[in-house]
């Protein structure tokens, strides 16, 4: 865990400010986005939600051959991730939604990943956000989706608390909800979107985050 910190991918931060280089390597530490990483298949990824991009640079670092795309509808986040990662020839970044990039380029990606984004909408905005991630993948294409679930344990009120901080501070913009949800809520979302789902992995051991990994499919 604590050679996340290290992680040499995250070299491409050093152009941003101590503060934002700090941000990105406590954001590995607590976040299991190697696992993520390590699930993803085909050359053309897209991240939706990127944020600073710290999974776009662990997809793209090393790997010159994959397109990764990171779209986020914070600017102030893709800003950064354009100044760090985004100074790959193989990557882009944009301020989109998935909606309009879905319109724009649809069926363009072998893999969608979306990592802590869907508790920043309220569930009754899930169904169109895994819609439109849905037609942005190629006929078959992997959908990674990592999320903290409420498993009714101390873990996910921990949890909500730091992520409260972190919107009260303006570090993380929500998009309308805050709160997270049981397996089931999220399985019928990802059913109802069109997905079928291979597998659910439950990444909280050793962590203070009910973290959740769901590979799935579209269908
Ligand atoms: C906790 S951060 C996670 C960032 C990144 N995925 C990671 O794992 O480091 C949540 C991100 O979701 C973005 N976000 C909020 N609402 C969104 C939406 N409707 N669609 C896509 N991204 C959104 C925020 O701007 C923020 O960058």
């Amino acid at each position: 865990m604590a050679l996340s910190f290290l992680h040499p991918a995250l070299r491409v931060f050093d152009r941003l400010s101590v503060g934002e280089r700090l941000f990105v390597r406590a954001r590995l530490l607590s976040a299991p986005l190697e696992e993520v990483a390590r699930r993803v298949e085909g050359p053309r990824v897209l991240d939706v939600g990127c944020g600073h991009g710290v999974l776009c640079a662990l997809l793209a670092v090393g790997f010159p051959d994959r397109l990764v795309v990171g779209i986020d509808p914070d600017p102030r986040k893709v800003d950064w991730a354009r100044a760090s990662v985004g100074r790959l020839p193989h990557t882009r970044f944009e301020a989109v939604t998935v909606d309009a990039l879905a319109q724009r380029e649809p069926a363009s990606f072998d893999t969608v990943t979306v990592a802590d984004v869907l508790y920043l909408l309220p569930s009754s905005g899930w169904p169109d956000f895994l819609r439109a991630c849905h037609r942005s993948l190629k006929p078959g294409g992997q959908l990674l989706l990592k999320e903290a679930e409420d498993d009714g344990s101390w873990r996910v009120r921990k949890a909500l608390l730091q992520e409260k901080v972190m919107v009260g501070l303006g570090r993380t913009r929500a998009s309308g909800g805050l709160g997270f949800q049981p397996r089931e809520v999220t399985l019928e979302a990802l059913r109802g979107a069109g997905f079928r789902v291979k597998e659910v992995l439950k990444l909280s051991r050793g962590s203070t985050t009910p973290h959740v990994l769901f590979e799935a499919r579209s269908v």
